[in-house]
């Protein structure tokens, strides 16, 4: 099994979790069982990053562009989805892990949002881990969201476009608010970013793996970290840094 220094762990680790159809379909099975042998890898992987003590795990759940797929398979996920968040109600509170959420939440069923919302308020004071779900979400969606917001506050008189800068930008980019990515880990094979942290991951180092969804587990993860641990992350200066400076981290 790969060797991890624990002190120089990722802060943040970001995974998309790919080729749960695939699993299934291998095995001759509907896409779905591939969805609910995945929800399994989440509980695995949340539970292994928390003993190993990342600080922030956000996991690509569903993005913007997946409600474009039939219909019983979005529905079969948002049930997955709201039993995922039922089950391990007990598990995130005994182990400290606070919940969040990234996305157009709202585009959610109420089914789904009525055990989350509530999940998240409970779960907002603690400190052992952050686990954030992207949900319904899209990077190139939050960040025209966030150029939005800042355009709306300056119609509104309220921010001059002239202090518009990285600092101001990126604090209306929820994704980042646990810090930029570290370690962006892709399973299923596939070497692509499909729209997920365009911001945070700006200077992530990537991770992509043959591994299914389904079967990513403990090894796996930390084979990732030791990985992301033999880089040198240089952020475009000469010498190393562990993690990429971020704007907000003094206040
Ligand atoms: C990832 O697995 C789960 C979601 C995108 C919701 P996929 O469903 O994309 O599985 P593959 O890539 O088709 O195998
Ligand atoms: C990315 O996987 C989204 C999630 C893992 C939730 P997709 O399977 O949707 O991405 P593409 O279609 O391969 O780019
Ligand atoms: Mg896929």
């Amino acid at each position: 099994m790969a060797s991890v220094d624990l002190q120089r762990l990722p802060r943040h680790v970001a995974i998309i979790m790919d080729g749960n159809g695939r699993w299934a379909q291998s095995q001759g099975h509907l896409r779905t069982l591939g969805h609910r042998e995945g929800s399994h890898a989440v509980r695995r992987i949340v539970r292994a990053a928390r003993r190993l003590g990342v600080q922030a795990l956000t996991l690509f759940a569903f993005s913007e562009q997946n409600w474009e797929r039939p219909a019983p398979e979005v529905m079969a996920l948002m049930e997955l989805l709201r039993e995922y968040l039922v089950t391990e109600r007990e598990e995130l509170l005994e182990n400290g892990i606070r919940l969040r959420a990234v996305g157009r939440i709202d585009r959610l069923p109420a089914t789904v949002r009525d055990v989350l919302d509530p999940l998240m308020a409970e779960t907002a004071d603690l400190r052992g881990m952050t686990l954030t779900l992207a949900l319904s979400y899209g990077g190139r969606e939050e960040i025209v969201d966030a150029a939005r917001r800042l355009a709306e506050r300056a119609r509104a008189g309220e921010l001059d476009p002239r202090e518009v800068d990285e600092a101001l930008f990126e604090a209306n980019v929820p994704s980042v608010d646990v810090g930029r990515v570290d370690l962006l880990v892709r399973t299923g094979g596939e070497q692509r970013i499909s729209n997920f942290l365009l911001w945070g991951a700006a200077y992530a180092e990537l991770h992509f793996t043959e591994r299914l969804w389904p079967d990513f587990d403990e090894a796996d993860l930390y084979e990732a970290v030791a990985a992301y641990q033999r880089r040198d992350r240089r952020f475009g200066r000469v010498t190393s840094a562990d993690h990429e400076p971020h704007p907000r981290a003094a206040e």
